[in-house]
């Protein structure tokens, strides 16, 4: 066991962003460059993450833009106004409003148990992206974690390679053979199969058949963000948040032009925009009680430690684990941004700007290691040594792993869980295996956040899901308590002093 300072612990209380502070000076993407060019990548990205931290905690004034002009005299609203159509309302804002604005921070939302969290039901988001203007297809989402976004970007860039060469194998068979398959797996998950049909020889055409796919989309690219898994990049998701929730448009979204029409153009530029994205992707991960008991930083009773080990063979048991795949190993644990993988950079910003005129490269683009570079949660041990519960777990070969606890799937769930409507086209009964690290802490659960408990949330499955929540029914209430103690066992973490 670890012996730990507490008193480097029990320091000063998180300060709260005060309102009145003065706005985050926009992010230089240029400078940005300019530093990592100039050899001085770790003060480029030490500088983004900071300044990560303060736009996501900043409560913006309507002088920075925050809002849109949503017609009768509001700036926010917290349901869809598909009904206000008049010129420069809700209804005509470009790209097309999901919902709000609702917000004037990402904090207020992603709070629970503290900043960069999860959200109660009050911060529930309403969104209509068919504007629809009925409530019985609003689609109701709970606001979900941003810790250590980079861990599940990366896993999927790696997954999604995977997925390419094994396409890419059956391809030049098909090319050869006239007909080829490819069973396609990652990570030790089978993601369906493939058929691939030669369709003229010179030059050899290939068409494909993805039906057998499974709960992933034709174009083989891994989609880890958002309650229904249809975002392959923190970056993506993040603009669209800003726009949605916020009213803040960025200058990548929407260049010059003010599409939500509250007077302000530039609401965030390039450089805000890799911030936001490098702050998230490093934040520090998901943790386990088990590890903290480890380094003395809580206390857990032989009981205690028993029942949660008890509890994770019995989710296993259960069949959970079968989509909440319990670790998955990362071969390269250095996030980049932009990525430098096809399908998780912009060829082409939304606004039609290619993203290198902004100073914005893949060669000298931001990279940190998820194996350390953390700023977050480094624990002074009692022998002075700095431990990193920032970082990510090894494995018992000392490989990098990640304890995500999704297949990185989306599965159906049931008519019960079902959204009202399907606006996406992705089956209103889909959703991604959401993943488990840090669940304990992150309630209420599921996508609308209807399960007030975790045993609810386990209950509520349905669909593909039947079978293994019939298991856990069947279960004694003693072995459910224990599962479900191992489910409270995934937390989060805060060093203090990181505030
Ligand atoms: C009004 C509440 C609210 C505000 C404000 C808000 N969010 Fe969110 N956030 C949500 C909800 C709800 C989801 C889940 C949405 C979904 O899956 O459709 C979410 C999801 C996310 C995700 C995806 C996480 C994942 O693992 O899939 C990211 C990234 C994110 N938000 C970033 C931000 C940033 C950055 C801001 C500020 C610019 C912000 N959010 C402001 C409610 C909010
Ligand atoms: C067929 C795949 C599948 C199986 C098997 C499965 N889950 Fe899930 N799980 C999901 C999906 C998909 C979601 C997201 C549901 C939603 O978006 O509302 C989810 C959500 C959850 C949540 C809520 C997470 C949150 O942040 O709100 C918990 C807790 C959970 N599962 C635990 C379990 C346990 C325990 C078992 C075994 C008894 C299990 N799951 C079996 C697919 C599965």
């Amino acid at each position: 066991m670890r012996q730990i300072f507490l008193t480097a612990l029990m320091m000063s209380l998180l300060p709260i962003a005060a309102q009145g502070d003065s706005a985050p000076p926009p992010v230089d993407q240029r400078a940005l460059t300019q530093m990592i060019k100039d050899g001085e990548a770790v003060a480029a990205f030490l500088e983004a993450f900071e300044a990560g931290d303060k736009l996501t905690e900043f409560s913006f004034g309507a002088d920075q833009g925050v809002g849109a002009y949503i017609g009768e005299g509001r700036r926010f609203t917290r349901f869809p106004r598909a009904d206000l159509k008049g010129p420069m309302e809700w209804a005509s804002h470009f790209p097309k409003r999901e919902g709000g604005a609702n917000a004037t921070s990402c904090v207020a939302c992603h709070n629970a148990p503290f900043a960069n969290g999860a959200g109660d039901i009050a911060l529930n988001v309403v969104v209509d992206p068919a504007h629809s203007g009925d409530p019985s297809q609003y689609l109701e989402r709970n606001t979900l974690p941003l810790f250590a976004l980079g861990i599940p970007q990366r896993l999927a860039e790696e997954i999604t390679t995977d997925l390419y060469l094994q396409r890419d194998a059956a391809r030049q068979a098909a090319c050869s053979n006239g007909k080829s398959s490819a069973k396609l797996s990652s990570k030790g998950v089978d993601y369906g199969t493939l058929i691939l049909t030669r369709t003229r020889q010179e030059p050899c055409t290939i068409e494909i058949d993805s039906a057998g796919l499974k709960g992933i989309d034709s174009d083989l690219v891994i989609k880890p963000f958002g309650w229904k898994g249809n975002h392959s990049t923190i970056r993506a998701f993040t603009r669209g948040a800003a726009h949605n929730e916020l009213g803040l448009q960025a200058v990548e979204l929407v260049g010059d032009q003010d599409g939500d029409f509250d007077g302000v153009t530039d609401e965030l530029t390039v450089g805000d925009m890799t911030a936001l994205t490098t702050y998230m992707a490093a934040l520090e991960r998901p943790v386990s009680k088990m590890e903290l008991a480890d380094l003395n930083l809580i206390e857990l009773s032989a009981q205690e430690s028993s029942a949660i080990l008890a509890g994770e063979q019995l989710f296993a048991d259960a069949g959970c684990a079968s989509c909440h795949t319990p670790s998955m190993p990362l071969q390269d644990t250095v996030f980049r941004e932009p990525s430098v993988v096809a399908g998780f950079f912009d060829v082409a910003f939304p606004d039609g700007s290619d993203p290198q005129s902004h100073g914005f490269t893949q060669t000298n683009g931001m990279a940190f290691d998820l194996n350390g570079d953390q700023p977050n949660n480094v624990i002074t041990l009692q022998d002075g040594a700095a431990y990193h519960l920032g970082a990510l777990e090894m494995d018992g070969d000392g490989q990098p792993t990640a304890r995500w606890f999704t297949d990185f799937k989306r599965h159906d769930m049931g008519p019960e869980l079902a959204d009202p409507s399907d606006p996406l086209g992705l089956g209103a009964s889909k959703f991604l295996t959401r993943s488990l690290a840090g669940v304990g802490a992150t309630g209420p659960w599921l996508h609308d956040g209807r399960a007030t408990s975790l045993k609810d949330a386990i209950i509520s499955h349905g669909g593909d899901a039947k079978d293994s929540a019939v298991a856990f029914k069947a279960l004694q209430p003693l072995e459910q308590g224990k599962l479900v103690s191992f489910l409270e066992s995934l937390t989060m973490f805060q060093n203090p002093k990181d505030n």
